[in-house]
């Protein structure tokens, strides 16, 4: 057991998506007047903490990535009193509540750009951005891309181009200019003093530019950098900048003046040594782990992956974390039904080779169940305890990703994993809200996978996430630690301990299971007693 029971080091983090979670208004787009009414079926579930994604004031450019008031709630998703009612609510069902920061850019309509624009060349509020002078006239500063398609830079009426490593709604931060710093640290502070946990921290990667803002050799809209690693010898000028960690250090000594608060860094960059930098013990709490998220469900790739991610984070002092799905990936039950996994960001579409749906929901639970039975802290996307697959054949009428706008509908985005979740079959927009009203179309095959329908029924995905973490919690597996039993492994077997379970996952033929009492399973029945089929995860009781 680890000595430090450090809440953030075993918890199952619960991502809501605001726009998609609950609707309390009707008018179609989540809010937080829906969360609260919400929040029991939470508790239900068993999650420790939630972590939002953004509901500050925005434009919604980039569905609230794109913020105009980092201080404020968007009349879309209601208001400060409301976030307060959450947030109380939340604490007196003990759960925990990270909100998002998006450091790296704001929108386009916040006051601080909106001064940049207006003070003029060389101005010091220019210096809040990355303002440049093209090369030759019309050519932007550098040659670096967007990450959602076309280049960087956009261009404004006095000649000048602004960065914005995202859409143009989204010019980025001059991250040496220490009024930033000083800025974010009092939006740290304004959400710290009200009563928040945590924060997980947007592209956490980026806010350092390479000095001189040189063009990258080798183009790509990835964000680990580029297609093939970035390794010390060849860094890359915006993706994990060495000059991160000073900032990283400022944002820690902040979260510190408070007691029990936890930092989360979004760092796309791979590999995992590298990752691991983002926490040490002055830096971020934890980061996300998306060498695992973009692991296949093969058993060399995952006993890899898990054992690189423990020594690694282990290395620095940080427990690992781990995370199959989130509103930026192919929710997983859809992700692994396929043998190559689509680019992150990319999206499926109608024209794109459609999932095997049994597959997907068989080897996505396999993974869940594999996953929460690792130590270190896990974080679920919602709807995905329902075993929610992702809409794979949203039409381009409804699309809103600025992904697809900016490449010509090339890569259609991410919009399939976004749409609103079901609750009750037979409600209007299942249950999303009263009025059948929903900013994303929900497919029809939702109803199938609605709350309603699973509450309560053996061996649905509900009741299987549920034990999971019933289980989770009882035996403390967060805190623990793994131990392959090599005897037991081979090359479509994998087996580990941690504190009195026992973790057998099969990808081959199927098994005989090992003695002991089974705790839980994601074999549907066990029709032949004492036999685990492929695609199948149990817990054993040692
Ligand atoms: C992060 C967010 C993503 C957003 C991007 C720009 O990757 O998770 O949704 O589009 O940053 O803020």
């Amino acid at each position: 057991m680890h000595a430090d029971e450090s809440w953030w080091r075993h918890a199952v983090i619960y991502q809501i998506y605001p726009r998609s979670f609950a609707d309390g208004n009707g008018d179609g787009m989540g809010d937080l007047l829906g969360v609260l009414e919400r929040l029991d079926s939470l508790k239900e579930l068993g999650v420790d903490a939630i972590w939002f994604s953004p509901f500050f004031k925005s434009p919604q450019k980039d569905a609230g990535y794109d913020v105009s008031d980092y201080n404020d709630i968007d009349p879309l998703f209601g208001t400060l009193a409301d976030f307060d009612a959450v947030l109380a609510k939340a604490h007196s069902l003990r759960i925990r509540v990270i909100i998002d920061l998006v450091p790296n850019h704001s929108s386009d309509q916040h006051p601080l750009f909106q001064a940049a624009l207006k003070a003029g060349k060389g101005s010091a509020e220019r210096d809040m951005y990355h303002f440049r002078e093209g090369k030759d006239g019309n050519t932007p500063p550098n040659n670096w891309p967007s990450v959602f398609g076309g280049n960087a830079w956009t261009q404004i009426d006095d000649g000048q181009w602004y960065l914005h490593i995202f859409d143009s709604s989204q010019p980025d931060f001059n991250w040496n200019n220490p009024k930033v710093i000083e800025f974010f640290h009092d939006v740290l502070r304004f959400w710290f003093d009200r009563g928040v946990d945590g924060f997980r921290v947007d592209v956490a990667h980026s806010l350092i530019k390479e000095e001189g803002l040189p063009d990258i050799e080798e183009i790509s809209t990835s964000m680990t950098g580029s297609d093939s690693e970035p390794t010390e010898e060849k860094p890359h000028p915006f993706w994990g900048q060495d000059g991160v960690h000073e900032i990283i250090r400022g944002f820690r000594k902040v979260s510190d003046e408070y007691e029990d608060r936890a930092m989360v860094a979004e760092a796309w960059i791979l590999p995992l040594k590298k990752m691991a930098k983002w926490v040490r013990p002055d830096e971020y709490h934890q980061t996300f782990n998306f060498a695992y998220l973009g692991t296949q469900w093969r058993c060399a790739d995952l006993r890899r992956v898990v054992d690189e991610s423990i020594y690694e984070f282990g290395q620095v002092g940080a427990p690992s974390t781990w995370v199959l799905s989130n509103h930026d990936v192919i929710r997983h039950v859809t992700r692994l039904a396929y043998d190559e996994i689509p680019k992150q960001g990319d999206g499926i579409g109608p024209n794109y080779p459609q999932p095997d749906e049994a597959r997907g929901q068989r080897v996505g639970r396999a993974a869940t169940a594999f996953m929460l039975a690792l130590p270190g802290s896990s974080y679920l996307y919602q709807g995905e305890e329902l075993g929610l697959p992702e809409h794979t054949t949203l039409e381009a009428k409804y699309r809103q990703d600025p992904t697809f706008f900016r490449t010509n509908g090339d890569r259609v985005g991410r919009d399939g994993c976004r749409v609103p979740i079901p609750w009750e079959a037979d409600a209007p927009a299942y249950g999303f809200n009263k009025t059948g009203k929903s900013w994303l179309p929900q497919p029809e095959n939702y109803r199938r996978y609605a709350r309603s329908e699973q509450a309560g029924v053996a061996g649905s995905t509900l009741e299987l996430y549920r034990r999971l973490l019933k289980v989770r919690k009882e035996f403390k597996l967060g805190l623990g630690s793994l131990k392959w039993v090599e005897e037991l492994c081979d090359d479509s077997t994998l087996v580990f301990d941690n504190s009195g379970v026992r973790v057998v996952a099969n990808f081959g033929s199927p098994i005989a299971l090992p003695a002991g009492e089974l705790l839980v399973t994601t074999q549907h029945d066990l029709t032949i007693e004492g036999v685990l089929e492929h695609d199948q995860v149990a817990w054993i009781r040692l």
